[in-house]
């Protein structure tokens, strides 16, 4: 008899439905926990349920279907899955491990502990503790919530004391995370794939371009990083990935600081597979999502050597164009060659609905692999017309 172990993802967003490609490849059953009818996982997997992954009794019996645990996002809370680990479930990453991305405090602990460089920081519970900050590392500063923020929902740049007023409402009580603001020349990440019995890998550092918080484009290999500096790069996400017990793939968010300190500052960890690692999918040979498989289930991690030169992703956020198949004709005309992923969410302005990954020919120069994918993007963003084909 012929048995696939049983992986359950909480949460069905666009990071579980991109993980459903690898399972059927891999002959892995998954079972996903979503939040809604609709959300993206959903029509991509058979073993679909809904749930509040908050209750307790949902996850307990979500979890009492699958071999292993994992995640689509970082919310889940953290007493929950202690509580189902001392039942026996096994999940991945940890609830021990996975702290480091649910709480930036935490995390900005972790990073100080490990000695890695960090941001000046400090917790706070009121502006008074904001401007005290402030005072000893100059404005501008940046308040974050410690839990529950994404593509910077829960992110305030305060650019001086004349912004505190507009922070009040951020403090309901807990303590929040105040940093200094960061002039980063760039920001870069590290995407780290860890089994539980040890074996961890890296991926190439990429550049990452956000716009307004939210990922736009990654460059992969981030071009020009010296040698040194992507080697202490990857041996950092490596320590990071050991010590806090990280087990799946995670992403290492941090800030390009040439000149300053050692030439780099942590910004924050992500647990799960990673918008920075998308173009894994298309440009390395083993792409994070099927990597994210093998390691919750401790097999043998695939090689992250890329097949490319270059390749870039460019995120394709909700625009004027609601009829994203009818653009499919013009978007493929326009790049043959350029990968697209689209997550069947309903177009919403500025919503990721899918992205785009492009790799280079041979010799084909960075700029024009970057053409390429954001006219591709920007032909699904906007639509186009159609060509008129009687001859179909
Ligand atoms: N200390 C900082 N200094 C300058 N920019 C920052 C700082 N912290 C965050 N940012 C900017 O805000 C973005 C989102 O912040 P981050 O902490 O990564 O939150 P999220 O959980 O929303 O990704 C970062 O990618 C970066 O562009
Ligand atoms: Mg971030």
């Amino acid at each position: 008899m012929v048995t696939f172990p049983v992986i359950g993802v909480v949460g069905g967003g666009q990071l579980a439905r991109m993980m459903s490609g690898p399972a059927v490849e891999l002959g892995l059953e998954l079972h996903v926990l979503a939040e809604g009818p609709d959300v993206s996982a959903v029509a991509a997997v058979a073993h679909a349920q809904v749930g509040d992954y908050r209750d307790r009794e949902t996850l307990r019996a979500f979890a009492a279907g699958v071999d292993v645990v994992t995640f689509d996002h970082e919310h889940v809370p953290g007493g929950l899955l202690e509580e189902l680990e001392r039942e026996g479930v096994v999940i991945h990453p940890s609830p021990a491990a996975l702290i480091h991305a649910q709480d930036k405090l935490v995390m900005r602990r972790a990073v100080d502990d490990l000695g890695l460089p960090n941001p000046q920081w400090r917790a706070v519970t009121e502006t008074a503790g904001v401007e005290a900050f402030a005072d000893e590392t100059g404005w501008p500063v940046v308040l974050k919530t410690p839990r529950g923020g994404y593509d910077g929902k829960g992110v305030l740049v305060l650019r001086d004391a004349a912004a505190l007023p507009a922070a009040e409402s951020w403090f309901t009580g807990g303590e929040l995370l105040v940093e200094q603001f960061v002039p980063f020349s760039r920001e870069l990440s590290v995407l780290v794939a860890r089994r539980p019995s040890g074996e961890a890998i890296t991926w190439p550092v990429v550049e990452s371009i956000q716009v307004d918080s939210v990922c736009d484009e990654v460059l992969a290999p981030a071009p020009g990083l010296p040698d040194d500096l992507a080697a202490s790069l990857t041996a950092a996400a490596l320590r990071l990935a050991e010590s806090l017990g990280v087990t799946g793939v995670m992403a290492v968010e941090l800030f390009e600081t040439p000149g300053v300190g050692v030439g780099y500052l942590v910004n924050e960890l992500a647990m799960r597979p990673h918008n920075s690692g998308h173009w894994t999918m298309d440009g390395s040979v083993t792409g994070q999502f099927e990597q994210h498989l093998r390691a919750v289930l401790d097999l043998p991690l695939g090689s992250t050597e890329p097949v490319a030169q270059h390749a870039v992703m460019k995120n394709v956020l909700g625009g004027s164009n609601t009829d994203l198949y009818g653009a499919y004709r013009s978007a493929f005309s326009s790049g043959p060659s350029a990968k697209v992923h689209i997550y069947g969410k309903d177009v919403r302005p500025g919503r990721k609905i899918g992205h785009v990954n492009a790799l280079a020919g041979p010799g084909e120069p960075l700029a024009a692999v970057r053409a390429r994918a954001a006219r591709v993007a920007a032909i699904l963003r906007d639509g186009m017309e159609a060509p008129s084909t009687n001859q179909e």
